[in-house]
């Protein structure tokens, strides 16, 4: 049996309503579990919460309410996003879930009992809303030098992780396998991290209540990274459900934002060493988004729900567009004005009024029913057939590097492809002509195969519109039992169905 393609986001803190950055990873990462189902794959795609840490404990505070009265309430914001934005996750997991607890407490028994965790005194400094320990020689002006907050004093007995053990051993791992970090300014990034030498890592609290008790002390709970990292075991039941377990990990790919990167590709997979278990295969860091060229904040009042969007622009072209106009691993920079040009030109111009075209023809020249192929052949159908022919290799390997950007890019060139030829094909004229019915026939199923294929290759980034293609075009069952390769062949529509015109998929934004 194939293994499970397995795709994870980071689980989201949720001292905060969900924003445009935020779903940036879930989108991603829908769009790739997406893309491997329709290349027929089985899939397990994991997404959640991350709602333990004293970040979380202050926010319920500032409410007064409970911690977990105030995770119960905010996780709603989290899930009902997903759900707008069509996000198929397989499971959704919570830190607070008894499941993680207990495969958390199971996991750090055994790294003490293997002498990998002990028993020290801490002194440094700490950022809350980053949840991240610093060096006094690490803060840049005194302030946290990665969200330039402050930091807090902590002195206290901590347990360690010896984290300094596996230096040499995750070096190796990191240089024998190019893909394991990617993109490559992040791999660079982590390698001179660690020649510059590890040092073992605080994995408790004392002072804090809101988080898991650690099996060997229970006076003190689990720093929440390490509690957090769990998640992508916990959720698919390491420790039990072995068989289960198995048939999933290692994870495919943790997408992740480029500022969480050192938690992932150097502290992850050191626990996964101590606790030998196979590394994921790849860890890949996406830049962050700025908002009208400025860093989304608060205090700034620039932060944007995707809801607003979603009710301007629909879900389809949210995906789209931020899936579209960045290029994955580089910072990105948001603006209204640029989605509305990308709407209007890739989605109402170039593809909306495409189907809408096709559609019409047929409807106007054989009454709705899709022709049979007459054999009848042009210049034009070989450029079409080719263009056809190559897409679905091109989208693959592009979403082997999570070039997002550049998979579109490559559907984005068929549709220009297909224009192009309902241009030169001119069935207005066909029509004209009674001894051209034959050619008539040709280019209109050409045409319509042509949709078949687009829709297909949609799905995965825009899930409602491929499905709403594939309703235009007659189908009755749901796109989302058809595959690619599988189904790229020429030829495999059946001739005589009838098409429905239905609504624009995409009308043009007036400003
Ligand atoms: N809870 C941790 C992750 C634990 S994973 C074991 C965390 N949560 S977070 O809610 O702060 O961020 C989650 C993700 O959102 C990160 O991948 C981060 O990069 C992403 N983004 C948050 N703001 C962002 C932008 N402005 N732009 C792009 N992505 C950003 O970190």
């Amino acid at each position: 049996m194939s293994k499970t393609y397995y795709v994870t986001t980071p689980i989201y803190y949720v001292n905060d309503k969900p924003h445009i950055g935020t779903a940036y990873t879930t989108v991603a990462a829908d769009a790739l579990a997406r893309f491997h189902r329709l290349k027929g794959e089985k899939v397990f795609f994991l997404t959640g919460t991350d709602e333990h840490g004293q970040h979380v404990a202050r926010a319920a505070e500032r409410a007064g309410v409970s911690p977990q009265e105030w995770v119960d309430t905010m996780v709603v914001y989290f899930k009902e996003v997903w759900e707008r934005l069509n996000i198929s996750n397989d499971y959704f997991i919570r830190t607070t879930d008894p499941k993680h607890v207990e495969v958390a407490r199971k996991f750090i028994q055994k790294l003490y009992d293997k002498g990998d965790i002990y028993l020290d005194v801490y002194e440094g400094w700490y950022c809350v809303p980053d949840e991240s320990f610093w060096l006094p020689s690490q803060l840049v002006d005194g302030k946290c030098p990665q969200c330039g907050r402050e930091v807090e004093l902590v002195q206290e007995e901590n347990y360690f992780f010896r984290l300094s053990k596996y230096a040499d051993r995750l070096l190796k791992h990191i240089e024998d396998n190019p893909d394991f970090v990617q993109p490559e300014i992040r791999r660079n990034e982590v390698l001179s991290f660690i020649r510059q030498g590890l040092t073992d890592q605080s994995i408790s609290r004392k002072k804090l209540r809101w988080g898991i008790p650690l099996p060997f002390d229970e006076s003190q709970v689990m720093y929440v990274w390490f509690d957090a990292l769990l998640n992508y075991i916990s959720a698919i039941d390491y420790g039990l459900d072995d068989e289960k377990f198995l048939s999933i990990w290692p994870a495919d790919v943790h997408l992740i934002g480029k500022e969480i990167l050192r938690f992932h590709a150097i502290i992850w997979p050191a626990m996964l060493m101590a606790a030998d278990l196979p590394l994921p295969r790849c860890v890949y860091a996406h830049g962050w988004l700025t908002v009208e060229g400025e860093k989304m904040s608060k205090s700034k009042g620039n932060v944007i729900s995707p809801h607003e969007l979603i009710d301007e622009f629909g879900v389809d072209a949210y995906r789209y567009y931020f899936l579209r106009e960045f290029s994955f691993g580089y910072d990105g920079n948001f603006s209204r004005e640029s989605m509305i040009v990308r709407y209007n030109a890739d989605l109402a111009n170039a593809l909306g009024n495409l189907v809408s075209r096709v559609i019409a023809m047929v409807e106007r020249y054989r009454d709705g029913s899709v022709p049979e192929p007459s054999g009848c052949k042009g210049d034009a159908d070989a450029p079409l057939r080719e263009a056809a022919s190559e897409v679905f290799g091109r989208v693959d390997t592009a979403m082997e590097r999570f070039a997002f950007n550049e998979a579109l890019q490559h559907i984005w060139d068929f549709v220009d492809a297909v224009n192009r030829y309902v241009d030169e094909t001119a069935a207005w004229d066909l029509f004209k002509n009674p001894s051209q019915s034959d050619r008539l026939d040709e280019v209109l199923y050409n045409q319509v195969e042509s949709l078949r294929l687009l829709a297909l290759l949609l799905v995965p980034y825009m899930p409602n519109a491929g499905e709403e293609i594939w309703r235009k075009l007659g189908y009755e069952d749901s796109i989302h039992q058809h595959h690619l390769p599988a189904e790229a062949g020429w030829g495999l529509f059946p001739p005589g169905r009838k098409v429905n015109k239905g609504k624009p998929l995409f009308p043009r934004i007036q400003r």
